[in-house]
């Protein structure tokens, strides 16, 4: 028959759409996904029965009285019958529906009893990881050059946007997350963790994951949160309880290093050339590279008195921000050797030639 081969078509053509695609929604990587997975499975087939027979009673009383004798309509006040009857069902597929999706949203709210707590913080653009009760907390900055996304990508090309630092937790453990912002609303969102919450300044919202395989899983930043928010990739690195455990040892002791610094008696050279490198990783997506900014957004640092003036006043716009700018606060961001290191730098490059040497002893 040939409208059964229409639909025998019609149905690999959307199964082989399905696979190229992916259409659906992803089942993802722990317990959580899966069941919000499922139960998306369930109520989609739940609106899909109900759709389809919705549709062949309405489609069955067009077409089998469309030649009834009868042109009168009828007329009846009630029918206890068909009132019970279309209460009950309705009810008795809401609480259908409310039972999987509360037991799901219980799981999913129930962060106790962690075995690693994170606090993520979203700025623009980037996201800053801190692990709670270690010593250990870094930024993730994007490190996939602009050009390479923005005019080398192939149309239709799939592009990961990396990252310097992924963050890192150990499989199989339950990681809390405590996600918050510094800025504006960033959301923090990895499918395959099923973890999508917001990231609002002044507020911090919980959820949690355990990973059950080793392996680097990837998201974005979803609210949208200015010029740059499609430039702020989530990579979550899941290692081994050994590889985690030796992972956050290193990370120790380059914080007791960074510690040992500060006290170090830095040249003008070495400053210099830290200075440099923080310039590039955290004010040139602004004040570009060379210094020359994109007035009146963004101001030129090469010359202006920011760089030649007062060494006190350049720390605090930096440490501080500026108030009623896009200049974000870096105190919270930057180590003392840092902050000393790019104002040094800034100075040295486009202020007076005398470097004007801020150490991190000052
Ligand atoms: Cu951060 Cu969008």
């Amino acid at each position: 028959h040939p409208r059964a081969w229409m639909g025998i078509g019609l149905c690999s053509l959307f199964g082989q759409a399905q696979a190229a695609w992916d259409v659906n929604m992803r089942s993802g990587a722990t317990d959580v996904s899966r069941s919000v997975f499922d139960l998306h499975m369930t109520i989609f087939w739940i609106c899909v029965i109900i759709g389809v027979l919705v549709f062949a009673v309405m489609f069955w009383s067009m077409f089998a009285h469309r030649r009834s004798k009868r042109l009168e309509s009828a007329h009846f006040h009630e029918n206890t019958k068909v009132e019970v009857l279309w209460t009950i069902i309705p009810l008795l597929i809401l609480v259908g529906m409310a039972v999987p999706a509360t037991r799901t949203l219980i799981h999913i709210y129930d962060s106790s009893e962690s075995d690693v707590d994170i606090q993520i913080t979203g700025y623009q653009w980037k996201w800053h990881y801190k692990y709670l009760g270690e010593d250990v907390e870094f930024f993730s900055n994007l490190t996939t050059p602009r050009d390479q996304i923005n005019n080398v990508a192939p149309k239709g090309e799939h592009y990961l946007l990396e990252v310097d630092e992924p963050l890192v937790i150990p499989v199989g453990a339950k990681v809390r997350f405590l996600i918050t912002a510094a800025d504006v609303i960033h959301s923090w969102w990895v499918p395959d963790l099923a973890v999508k919450k917001d990231a609002i300044p002044g507020f911090i919202n919980e959820s949690w994951t355990r990973v059950e395989q080793p392996g680097i899983y990837r998201g974005q930043c979803t609210e949208l949160c200015g010029k740059d928010h499609g430039f702020m990739p989530v990579v979550v690195e899941v290692k081994s309880q050994e590889d985690y455990a030796a992972w956050l040892g290193e990370k120790k002791a380059e914080a007791a290093k960074i510690a040992e610094l500060t006290s170090k008696d830095w040249t003008l050279e070495e400053l210099v050339e830290r200075g440099e490198k923080v310039y590039q990783t955290n004010c040139s997506s602004c004040h570009q590279a060379n210094g020359e900014g994109l007035p009146p957004m963004f101001p030129a640092l090469k010359g202006s008195p920011i760089a030649t003036g007062e060494a006190a006043a350049h720390i605090g716009i930096v440490v501080n921000g500026k108030k009623g700018s896009s200049m974000p606060a870096f105190g919270p961001q930057l180590s003392e050797v840092d902050i000393s290191a790019v104002v040094t730098y800034e100075r040295h490059a486009w202020g007076n030639d005398t470097g004007d040497m801020v150490t991190p002893k000052d």
